[in-house]
C-alpha cells in the first residue's frame, strides 16, 4: 500500500492552461491527410477541417496550438499562404519524404482551424532564411488594426478586417539543428536583432510574448550561453523554449518489458531538465520572470508503425507505454508548474506522440488523447503538493499530481508497473475532501493495447465511482484521474 498524501495548504503555483498546448506541423500527414482534408472532401469537414477531429479537441480544451513548425518553420514564406494562386514548394521535409508543400493552409486557414477548436495560435518565426523586415511584415499583416497599414488591407481583403489574435511567438525553431545550426552566441545575436523588430511591431495596446529558441534536451550549455547572449537584450524576452523527445526503446508496438521502463526512464529525465534549465535561466537573468516553453515533446519511434505504413513521415502508433510517457511527463509538469508558461505534445494527428491518426474517412485517437481528456482540469488550476511514501522503487512507483480548482480538486495517478496492481490510500493534509468521488480510469491488460481503424475505441476511458476514504486499486500500466470534493 502506498500513502498519497496531498498537502492541500502548499500550492505550487498556478498551471498555465497552456501547459496542455499542442503542436502542429507542415511534416508528413499532420494536415494534409491528416487534419485538413479540404472544402471539397467527402470526409465531414468545416470549411475543409475534419469535423471529427474539431468535435474532439474541442472536448480536451487546447489552450493553444504552435504552427507552422518546427524545421518546416525555417524555410515558410508566410506570402505563399494567403490570397489565391497559392505556389507549391518543396518543403522543409521534402528530401526526407518526396512531398511538396501547397501551402493550401496558410496563415488564415490555421487561424480559422484554431478559433474553431477555441485555442489560441502560437506562431514560430523563421529566422534562418528571412530578414527581420519580412518577420515585421508578417507581424504587420496578422496584427496591425484594421485599415491601418497597407497590409492590414492586404488582409481585409483576404477576408479578414479585424487583426488577427496571436499572443505567442517564437523567434526561431532549434537554432542549434535545422534552424541554421547556430552556435548559442549566434542565436542570441539574431534573436536580439529579430526580436527588437518584432516586438517593434507590436501595435500599440496589443501584447505579444516573445519565446527565445532553446536547448536541445540537455544542453545546458546552450541555456548558459544563450541567457548570458541575452543580457540586457533590448526586446524582452517572456520564455525559453527546450525541446526533449524519448525514445530509443525497441519498436512502439512490440517492445518488452524491460523496454517499457527503459521509456518511462526516459520520459521521466523530463524533470531533470526542467530544474536545470530553469535554474540555468534564473540563475543570470529574468528578475524570475522568465519562464520555460517546452514546446516539443513526446516519444519519437521508429516510423511506418501508423496506419499510412510509412507514407507520412514520422507517423507512429500510440500504446498504453505513450499514454503513460504523456501522463507522468503531464504530472512533471503540474508538479514544475512555477517554472513553465507553456509546454507543446509533438504532435497532434499522423506523427509523433500524436493524438489522433486520420486517413480517408477513418479518424481515430490514440491514448495519448485520453490522457489529455484526463488531465483537462488541471488547466488553470492551483497545483498541490504531493508526497507519496514507499515509493522508491522505480518500477513499481506512482507518479501524481493534484491541483485545485472551483472546490474541487483533481488527482491523476499513473502506474509505473506493467505487471502489478497499485494499492494507494489518498490522504488529504489541511482540508476536508468528500468521500464518494468520480474518476476516469484508462487500463488495459496489454501494455501493448492501441486503436486501429478497425478497432478505434480499443483503448478508451471507463468512469467510475471511487470512495477515496478507502484503498483504491490502480491496474497495471494504469492511469486514473479523480476528481474529489472539497468539503
Ligand atoms: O517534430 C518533428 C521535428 O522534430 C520538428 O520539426 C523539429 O523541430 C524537431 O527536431
Amino acid at each position: 500500500m502506498k500513502k498519497v498524501y496531498l498537502v492541500m495548504p502548499e500550492k505550487i503555483g498556478r498551471i498555465a492552461p497552456e501547459v496542455y498546448g499542442h503542436f502542429s506541423e507542415h511534416i508528413g500527414g499532420v494536415f494534409y491527410d491528416g487534419v485538413y482534408v479540404g472544402k471539397d472532401s467527402d470526409v465531414p469537414n468545416i470549411r475543409g477541417f475534419r469535423k471529427d477531429v474539431i468535435e474532439k479537441l474541442r472536448d480536451i480544451e487546447p489552450p493553444v496550438l504552435r504552427w507552422p513548425g518546427g524545421c518546416y518553420a525555417e524555410v515558410y514564406r508566410w506570402r505563399d499562404g494567403i490570397g489565391e494562386n497559392r505556389p507549391t514548394r518543396p518543403s522543409w521535409w521534402t528530401r526526407d519524404d518526396g512531398r511538396y508543400e501547397s501551402n493550401e493552409v496558410g496563415t488564415h486557414e490555421f487561424m480559422d482551424f484554431c478559433e474553431l477548436i477555441g485555442a489560441k495560435p502560437y506562431f514560430a518565426m523563421n529566422v534562418t532564411s528571412i530578414t527581420p523586415m519580412d518577420a515585421r511584415d508578417w507581424m504587420d499583416y496578422c496584427l496591425s488594426p484594421k485599415g491601418s497599414t497597407t497590409l492590414a488591407l492586404e488582409r481585409e481583403k483576404n477576408g479578414h478586417p479585424e487583426p488577427f489574435d496571436i499572443p505567442y511567438w517564437g523567434v526561431g525553431n532549434e537554432n542549434w539543428g535545422g534552424g541554421g545550426h547556430m552556435t548559442p552566441d549566434y542565436y542570441a545575436l539574431e534573436y536580439r536583432k529579430f526580436s527588437t523588430i518584432m516586438y517593434n511591431t507590436v501595435p500599440r495596446g496589443q501584447h505579444v510574448d516573445l519565446i527565445a529558441g532553446g536547448a536541445n534536451g540537455g544542453d545546458i550549455r546552450w541555456t548558459d550561453a544563450l541567457v548570458k547572449g541575452l543580457e540586457n537584450c533590448g526586446a524582452p524576452v517572456h520564455g525559453m523554449s527546450f525541446h526533449y523527445y524519448c525514445g530509443n526503446a525497441g519498436d512502439p508496438l512490440n517492445f518488452t518489458e524491460d523496454e517499457w521502463y527503459q521509456l518511462l526512464d526516459k520520459s521521466e529525465i523530463m524533470e531533470d531538465l526542467i530544474v536545470r534549465h530553469y535554474a540555468g535561466a534564473q540563475a543570470k537573468r529574468m528578475d524570475g520572470k522568465l519562464k520555460l516553453v517546452i514546446d516539443e515533446w513526446g516519444c519519437w519511434h521508429p516510423d511506418g508503425s501508423g496506419p499510412s505504413k510509412g507514407y507520412n513521415l514520422f507517423e507512429q502508433q500510440s500504446t498504453m507505454r505513450d499514454a503513460m510517457v504523456s501522463a507522468i511527463t503531464l504530472n512533471i509538469f503540474n508538479n514544475h508548474c512555477e517554472k513553465i508558461k507553456m509546454a507543446n505534445v509533438a504532435q497532434l494527428c499522423n506523427n509523433l506522440h500524436a493524438l489522433f491518426l486520420a486517413g480517408g474517412e477513418h479518424c481515430i485517437t490514440t491514448p495519448t488523447y485520453h490522457v489529455f481528456k484526463m488531465y483537462k482540469e488541471h488547466q488553470g488550476a492551483d497545483a498541490v503538493r504531493c508526497v507519496t511514501e514507499n515509493n522508491s522503487d522505480r518500477r513499481s512507483a506512482i507518479s501524481v499530481s493534484a491541483s485545485e480548482k472551483n472546490g474541487y480538486v483533481t488527482v491523476t495517478l499513473a502506474n509505473r508497473s506493467c505487471t502489478d496492481d497499485a494499492e494507494i490510500s489518498l490522504e488529504s493534509l489541511g482540508a476536508s475532501v468528500e468521500a464518494n468521488a468520480k474518476a476516469m480510469l484508462l487500463a488495459e491488460d496489454d501494455m501493448h493495447a492501441h486503436n486501429t481503424f478497425e478497432d478505434p475505441e480499443r483503448v478508451t476511458i471507463k468512469e467510475i465511482d471511487v470512495d477515496v476514504s478507502k484503498p483504491i486499486t490502480i491496474p497495471k500500466a494504469g492511469i486514473m484521474s479523480i476528481s474529489i470534493k472539497l468539503a
